[in-house]
Parts: structure tokens; C-alpha cells; sequence
């Protein structure tokens, strides 16, 4: 096994499983790199809604696939805030890509092959020579297939709604449960059977349903993980 500071370990799941707060948890006692992988997808559809590429509830698929070039988003890191975030253009969009509009059409231009290419791309050169835990949903099957350790994180949807839901209320954002809730199981559908890379297991992918767990206990688990790893 590599020395930890190489490491890549690529985490999937469905959405609002908390696979960024247990990912962040992860660099942070690692020492390594937190990539957000959705983030980007969400400043792709914040982009097409600021850019009447969506109109009447439909995405202007071909006017945004040949748009992708004058979309730039980087990562960056906000010292004071202690945390990435997320450029879109030169602007600072990491408070407007967690809403309910945003997540919706997140999950239809991800689903768009293009889209995915580029973003691929970009995650791939984010992470060249270094490394990194980076979640999303075909992290440890297309961006890193050979990724040191995948895991796949999950819990069921009403825990997920729940948890997003309370999140979303402490942010000041405005949603009800059951709209979350509706928004997270139709986002489990789109993702899951989407053409382009759907969300799916990697073979060699490990299983954590956090349903039932606080995230001391998944820092365990995982710490029992890499023990038992690099024995082998
Ligand atoms: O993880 P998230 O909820 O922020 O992701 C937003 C959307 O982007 C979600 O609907 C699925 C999609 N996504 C994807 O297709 N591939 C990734 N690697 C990450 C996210």
C-alpha cells in the first residue's frame, strides 16, 4: 500500500448519503485533498440556468454542450472559512449550488455524456500527482478506476431526506420535507439509470450504510479498514 499522503480513495453514493461531510472528515485526517466532484456538476446546470440554456423546464442540451468551453470552474480554498469552495467564472457559487433548483438540474446535465467528459477531465487534472478523497458517483468506477480503496456509502432515503432537510433549514434555505425527500428519490432514479456512467457499485468497491452511525463511528470504520489493508 502506498504511503497515506498518495493515497486516493474515491467515495460513490446516492445523493445527501453525507459522503462529503464523511469525505471532508476523511482528507482532513488523512491529510489529503478533498475534491467535491458534484459541485461541479452543480456549477454546469447553475450555469445553464443563469445562461437560458434551460427553457421551459428543458435543457438546451446542444447549446450547452457546445457552451462547455467558456464554462471555467475551479476549486479553491477559503482560509478563513476553512473550506473549498466552488468558482464558477471567477465567482464565488459555493452558497447558491445547494439548493433544490440547482441539485434538479445538477442531476439532468450529468446525464449528459459530454458533460461528463469534460468534467472527468477536469477532476482528473485536479487530482494529477497528488492525493486525494474525492466523492461523487462514478468516482471508483470511470474517474479512478484504480483508486486504492472505494467505498461505497449509502442510507436510507427517508434518513438521507431528513438529515438534508435539516441542513437546508440551518442554512436558511427554504424546502419541505417531502420535497426533499421527492427530490432525493427522483435524483436515486435519474442517477441510477442514466446512460452516460449511472451510478453503480465498483467491484472491488467496500459497503458502508451510515443509516444508524455517527460520523465518529464511520472514522472507525474506516481506520479498521486501512489497518486490515495494509496488512494484506
Ligand atoms: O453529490 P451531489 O449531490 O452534489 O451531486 C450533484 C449531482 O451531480 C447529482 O445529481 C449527481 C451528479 N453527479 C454525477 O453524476 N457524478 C459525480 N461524480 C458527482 C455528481
Amino acid at each position: 500500500m502506498k504511503n497515506t499522503e498518495d493515497l486516493v480513495i474515491a467515495i460513490d453514493g446516492h445523493s445527501s448519503g453525507g459522503k462529503s461531510t464523511f469525505a471532508k472528515a476523511l482528507a482532513k485526517k488523512m491529510g489529503l485533498t478533498y475534491v467535491d466532484s458534484g459541485a461541479m456538476y452543480r456549477a454546469v446546470a447553475l450555469y445553464a440556468l443563469e445562461n437560458e440554456l434551460i427553457v421551459d423546464e428543458k435543457v438546451k442540451r446542444q447549446d450547452l454542450i457546445e457552451r462547455l468551453d467558456a464554462i471555467t470552474i475551479e476549486i479553491r480554498f477559503n482560509s478563513e472559512k476553512n473550506r473549498h469552495e466552488t468558482w464558477l467564472n471567477g465567482r464565488n457559487i459555493e452558497d447558491e449550488i445547494r439548493g433544490v433548483e440547482v441539485s434538479k438540474w445538477a442531476s439532468t446535465v450529468s446525464a449528459i455524456p459530454e458533460v461528463r467528459i469534460t468534467m472527468v477531465d477536469l477532476q482528473r487534472k485536479i487530482s494529477k500527482n497528488k492525493g486525494v478523497v474525492m466523492d461523487g458517483r462514478d468516482i471508483g468506477t470511470v474517474v479512478f478506476p484504480s483508486a486504492d480503496i472505494k467505498i461505497f456509502l449509502t442510507a436510507q432515503a427517508e434518513v438521507r431526506a431528513e438529515r438534508r432537510y435539516k441542513e437546508m433549514v440551518e442554512n436558511g434555505l427554504q424546502a419541505s420535507y417531502h420535497e426533499v425527500l421527492d427530490n432525493i428519490m427522483l435524483r436515486d432514479h435519474q442517477d441510477s439509470t442514466r446512460e452516460a456512467s449511472p451510478l453503480k457499485r465498483a467491484k472491488d468497491s467496500i459497503d458502508l450504510d451510515n443509516s444508524a452511525m455517527s460520523m465518529d463511528e464511520q472514522m472507525k470504520w474506516f481506520e479498521e479498514l486501512l489497518e486490515k489493508r495494509r496488512e494484506e
